[in-house]
């Protein structure tokens, strides 16, 4: 075992012969669909046998295919946490077992020593970005906002609301109407977004803050099919970067998006090689970049692109 270290699996295994399982939560997004696209291609392109596992958005049958991968005697396991909290007594069969655990693009309520590290961004901090620009978009004019939150209970949303929260504090100008939860689907955010304008009346509703892309663009289409014009008469500011949200902003009709990389794995696999190589402890944190586009990018481009990663 490794000296210092967590009390995982012993350091031998070389990457063609590791055997990882993969816990996704579903497949509620786009950037959730590229998510599992890339992380079967990172495996693959390292030889690495993935056990697949899609839990559709059920913590109980994440539990399942955990305690599945430690029956099965896996080296690793890769988990994307659907919700916070829960956690503590699976993570501690894996680590009685001696296998690593590694969480992906969301966090957990659990002790440290759990898990070997995780891979995401700064979630606060892709709320804040959001906030910001909507502070100085509306350049201290009276903005009423709606948002909609991701899946409740998970860190997304949980932080995204926050940093967002803390990035208005102090603008009086600026104020949360409504606040939903949308789970982070395309067809619950048009459905939440349809129930906001009929609440509030769209000529009061100055923008969205959606937590992640795919409610926006499902917001989107409420927002047309109520006569307005998305992008100007609701400024809409998003996380993600997924190509359709980059259509909508080549057509005017969203403003904003933080980048989410979806590809979480390539980090991950990293640093579990590497450990198993020659027992180098990642940091408990390896964070992912978020970078803010606006309407001054070439989001045809970015959608162009885009649509070659995975999505
Ligand atoms: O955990 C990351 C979030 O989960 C993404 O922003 C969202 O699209 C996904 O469902």
């Amino acid at each position: 075992l490794i000296a210092g270290a967590m009390a995982f699996a012993p350091v031998t295994a070389m990457a063609a012969d590791l055997t990882i399982g993969f816990s996704q939560i579903g497949s509620e997004s786009g950037w959730r669909a590229a998510e599992t696209t890339v992380t079967k291609q990172e495996a693959e392109k390292r030889g690495i046998d993935l056990k697949f596992a899609d839990a559709q958005q059920k913590q109980e049958n994440q539990i399942k295919a955990l305690r599945s991968f430690i029956a099965q005697g896996v080296d690793a396991i890769l988990l994307a946490p659907v919700v916070a909290t829960g956690w503590d007594d699976v993570l501690e069969e894996a680590k009685d077992a001696e296998i690593p655990v590694v969480l992906l693009d969301r966090t957990v309520d659990a002790p440290e020593d759990l898990y070997l590290t995780a891979v995401t961004s700064d979630l606060v901090h892709e709320g804040r970005v959001a906030g910001q620009w909507l502070v100085d978009d509306a350049a201290g004019e009276k903005c009423d906002i709606v948002e909609l939150q991701g899946t409740t209970g998970s860190s997304p949303a949980i932080d995204r609301k926050t940093g967002f929260e803390e990035a208005i504090a102090g603008h009086d100008n600026l104020e949360i109407v409504r606040s939903q939860t949308g789970d982070f689907t395309r067809s619950q955010g048009k459905v939440v977004m349809e129930s906001f304008l009929k609440a509030v009346g769209g000529e009061n509703i100055c923008a969205l803050y959606a937590h992640n892309d795919d409610m926006a663009v499902g917001a989107i289409q409420a927002i047309k099919e109520a006569g307005l014009k998305p992008g100007e008469d609701i400024k809409i500011v998003s996380i993600d970067s997924v190509p359709d949200i980059h259509l909508a902003m080549a057509n005017g009709e969203a403003n904003a998006t933080i980048e989410l990389t979806p590809n979480m794995a390539g980090p991950a696999l990293d640093a579990l090689e590497t450990y198993f190589a020659d027992g180098t402890v990642p940091p408990k944190w390896i964070q992912t970049e978020s970078k803010l586009y606006t309407l001054e990018d070439d989001n045809m481009a970015v959608y162009e692109m885009k649509k070659d990663l995975g999505y």
